[in-house]
């Protein structure tokens, strides 16, 4: 392993370890559930949407460092930012494991781009992000 493969996986590791933005979120307007199906972990997302930006986020559940690192990693990345925003840094990411392109906007997500050649991965890596279009769509068809 290369030194910057190990510092990419010491990355990783350290979102695992210790997740930004775990737990529960009292103030949350938008809550939703989301599930992997090839494994049955399953992680709970809180969103404090204020008009049209998500200015809070936490998750909770469990799963492997690959779900777990990328849930910590996309919240720090949507924290701040519109809806729109969220959205579309979504698409890019599942884009990037879907082996289409690495955008630089996604900051540390980049260092899930080698998922895209683990197909029985992909699932891990995008749990946090379907949970977050679903939740963010839910959201819009209630209000
Ligand atoms: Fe369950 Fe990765 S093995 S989320």
């Amino acid at each position: 392993m290369s030194i910057l493969e190990s510092l990419y996986k010491e990355i990783i590791l350290d979102h695992y370890r210790s997740p930004r933005n775990r737990g529960k979120l009292a103030s949350a307007t938008i809550q939703l559930e989301g599930l992997n199906p090839s494994c049955g972990d399953e992680l709970e997302l809180y969103l404090d949407l204020e008009k049209e930006t998500i200015v809070d986020v936490k998750f909770t559940g469990e799963g492997c460092a690959i779900s777990q690192a990328s849930a910590s990693m996309m919240t720090e990345v949507i924290k701040g930012k519109s809806r729109e925003d969220a959205l579309e840094l979504s698409r890019k990411f599942k884009a990037m494991i879907q082996g289409e392109g690495v955008s630089e906007e996604l900051g540390d997500l980049t260092l899930l781009q080698g998922i895209s050649k683990l197909h029985a991965r992909v699932k891990c890596a995008t749990l946090a992000w379907i949970t977050l279009d679903q939740a963010l769509a839910k959201d819009e068809s209630e209000s």
